[in-house]
């Protein structure tokens, strides 16, 4: 389907209009005086080189346009050779020579890799795995993050460099640590968790019924009990014991947090780099505590998929709704997958506008130069081992000099949507601890329901099914599984206000302790919807779906299908299941996909997981009668349109195919980077587009 047809020529005023009037006014990730609005940065480690060296990166930093790099973030032995002995000439050196080359400096806590004199002296900071076999020195990651030492310590180092550097003009930010990861069961870990259950639960016996203990035995005499286990084990237990990892890294940030801000301008932000899709712990919960979000995006598959990239870079804005910064990227290739294929030539350029049209202030690549020795020397880099630029150089330095050109344009605006897509780590969890269906991945079916959105809405805030929700025309839940009876309030105000929400398969089955609801999915929404699920079956065949109302185009949908049943009048099947091998009989003409007008609002519950197609067929009619129009019509299918408004408003048009694209724009527009006015423009393979709409 020709995704123009669906759109009315007026909508891209009626969006500008719509975008002009809620962008907020504060959008910047961080602000400071005469940095540049858009950066390029390098992780770079001037502790494994002489000043001379460390000089000569620095001007070919600069003569790539690079104004950013983060250092230290690994050094604790250079800084703290031995316990209390600092050495800080080093990196003394690397700040005031970077501020002659107008590079800023975005510290690291080298609470990430801690020396050899520390875990040998203190071996109780060393991690230990559920069967009790602790950590060793000599890769990284193996502290525990609950080790009550090894916290002092950290609070030691992090002190120490802020009481140096929290007022240096040149250092604009902190990174805590590096990509939190690695639970730990040590007997810290072990203590606090049983400490974390009796604050929340008060009473062994408020906890045995919450989790439903009698069943297999379970019941518990005292917290101390209770094992510490992040697999096979109690749903409930499961999911404390991530919301009790949350915790416990939100508080190892809030340790170190408190030994830099006392010593650090409020202008120096703090953050953290996370992993996309990661789900550990609850982003939500760390990023509470933290300035801004900044994610490590890496392309993990041998080729380049745009959608869920782009929902990655959508999720991180989410964590603190406001724009963030690629703390880490590749330079081309990475060295951890099977084959590290590299990015084709433009791609780079391609990756890092797609983050600025997403809402990054920053994108780094990791790494400037390769050690010498250690287990990265394969990693992408921009310069070799002398220095001296490698390919991927010329395309980073043409990036730079693209966000100067488009710096300006671009200061304090951000991607602004009336669309949001609700991500919920605890459902992420409680199906990924019983998938029922081994195809059943959250995220996949989280990024199939975002692609489609994406595409024809030109932009989509994902975020958390508790943030504020009155300014979104659309609402899309693929698969909230875990459904707290606050949370379906919350949901239900917004249907009431007049929103549509549209929930996905598997959606209100379970309360926040992963207990089932007694009434049947949705749950407390049971009654908006006017409808339930009957029940719900994993697939190993297709399923076709066939509409209610004449007209319609048939359904396709694989992995999980539910059986629907409305409930009252006012509630409408809109398609029903087929017979077919999949439909295994018991789906044979019954419901699969109910909605519910509410005054305004409306409700709709999708009981399968829809195929491509289906999915964009289904999502243009719910933005339809949303009302909700793309930016920019009749885009060819592979060109990503990305707004960021404030001030102004600036348009990205990436493209992510292999051949040529011209897109004919509905009203002349600035190009930033080619100048002056266009009224269309050509892609070639992988490119890029950064036009300014008059004001
Ligand atoms: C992670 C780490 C970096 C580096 C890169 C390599 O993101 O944070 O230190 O190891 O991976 O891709």
């Amino acid at each position: 389907m020709h995704r123009g047809a669906l759109l009315r020529s007026d909508s891209l005023v009626g969006a500008v209009a719509a975008i002009l009037c809620c962008a907020p006014a504060r959008a910047q990730a961080t602000q400071y005086k005469d940095a540049p609005p858009l950066l390029v940065g390098a992780a770079w480690y001037p502790e494994q080189w002489d000043e001379a060296t460390v000089d000569r990166d620095l001007e070919t930093m600069e003569a790539a346009h690079i104004h950013l790099a983060r250092v230290a973030e690994f050094a604790w032995s250079a800084m703290e050779p031995s316990e209390g002995h600092y050495e800080w000439a080093w990196l003394d050196h690397a700040i005031a020579e970077a501020a002659k080359h107008h590079v800023y400096i975005v510290l690291g806590t080298p609470t990430a890799a801690p020396p050899a004199w520390l875990t040998t002296k203190y071996p109780e900071t060393l991690r230990m795995d559920e069967n009790g076999q602790r950590a060793e020195h000599g890769n990284r990651q193996q502290f525990s993050f609950a080790s009550t030492k090894y916290r002092e310590l950290a609070h030691g180092i992090a002190q120490a460099m802020a009481k140096r550097y929290g007022h240096n003009p040149n250092v604009v930010g902190w990174q805590l640590d590096n990509e939190y990861a690695e639970d730990s069961f040590d007997p810290d870990a072990r203590a606090q968790w049983h400490a974390w259950l009796k604050q929340k639960y008060g009473t062994i016996d408020r906890l045995n019924t919450l989790w439903t203990t009698q069943y297999w035995s379970q019941t518990y005499d005292n917290f101390d009990e209770i094992p510490a286990r992040p697999k096979e084990e109690n749903p409930a237990l499961l999911l404390d014991w991530r919301h009790f990892v949350s915790d416990t890294w939100k508080s190892y940030s809030e340790n170190q947090i408190s030994a830099i801000r006392p010593n650090a301008d409020a202008r120096q932000f703090i953050t953290t780099n996370t992993m996309g899709w990661f789900d550990g712990f609850d982003s939500y919960v760390v990023h509470s505590v933290l300035d801004i979000a900044a994610w490590d995006d890496y392309v993990s598959t041998p080729v380049f998929d745009w959608a869920p990239n782009a929902a990655a870079h959508d999720l991180t804005r989410g964590y603190k709704q406001k724009n963030f910064w690629v703390m880490e990227t590749e330079p081309a290739f990475v060295n951890w997958r099977k084959t590290n294929n590299p990015l084709a030539k433009g791609q780079v350029r391609e990756l890092a506008w797609q983050a600025i049209g997403h809402g990054a202030d920053a994108v780094e690549y990791w790494q400037w130069r390769a050690a010498m020795n250690g287990q990265e020397q394969y990693h992408g880099t921009l310069v070799g081992p002398e220095g001296k630029p490698v390919p991927v150089y010329a395309e980073v330095e043409q990036i730079g000099a693209e966000f100067e050109k488009a710096g300006k344009a671009l200061s304090g605006t951000t991607p602004v949507s009336n669309v949001a897509l609700l991500h919920d780590f605890n459902s992420r969890w409680a199906i990924d601890f019983q998938r029922h269906a081994a195809k059943f991945d959250p995220v996949e079916e989280l990024v199939a329901f975002y692609r489609p959105l994406r595409e024809d809405a030109q932009g989509v805030d994902v975020i958390s099914p508790t943030a504020a929700l009155d300014r979104y025309k659309l609402v899309v839940a693929p698969a909230l599984n875990v459904l707290p009876q606050a949370t379906a309030d919350h949901l239900i105000a917004y249907v009431k206000q007049g929103g549509h929400l549209v929930l996905g398969p598997r959606s209100g089955m379970k309360n926040e302790y992963d207990a089932l609801w007694p009434e049947r999915q949705p749950g407390p929404l049971e009654e908006l919807l006017g409808g339930r699920v009957q029940e719900f079956y994993a697939l190993e065949e297709p399923v076709t779906t066939t509409p209610v109302v004449d007209g319609g185009a048939e359904g396709h949908g694989a992995v999980w299908a539910e059986l629907l049943e409305p409930m009252n009048d006012a509630t409408a099947t809109i398609a029903k299941y087929k017979p077919s091998p999949g439909s295994a009989g018991w789906l044979d003409g019954q419901p699969a996909m109910l909605t519910r007008q509410v005054g305004k609002g409306r409700i709709t519950y999708v009981g399968f997981w829809p195929d491509a197609a289906t999915l964009a067929a289904m999502t243009a009619g719910w933005l339809k009668d949303a009302d909700v129009a793309p930016l920019l019509p009749n885009v060819p299918e592979g060109v990503e349109v990305c707004e960021r408004a404030g001030v102004g408003r600036v348009l990205m048009l990436i493209n992510h195919l292999t051949e040529s694209k011209h897109v004919v724009l509905p009203a002349g527009m600035t190009d930033l980077l080619k100048g002056g006015s266009v009224s269309s423009v050509d892609l070639e393979k992988y490119g890029v587009a950064v036009l300014e709409a008059a004001r």
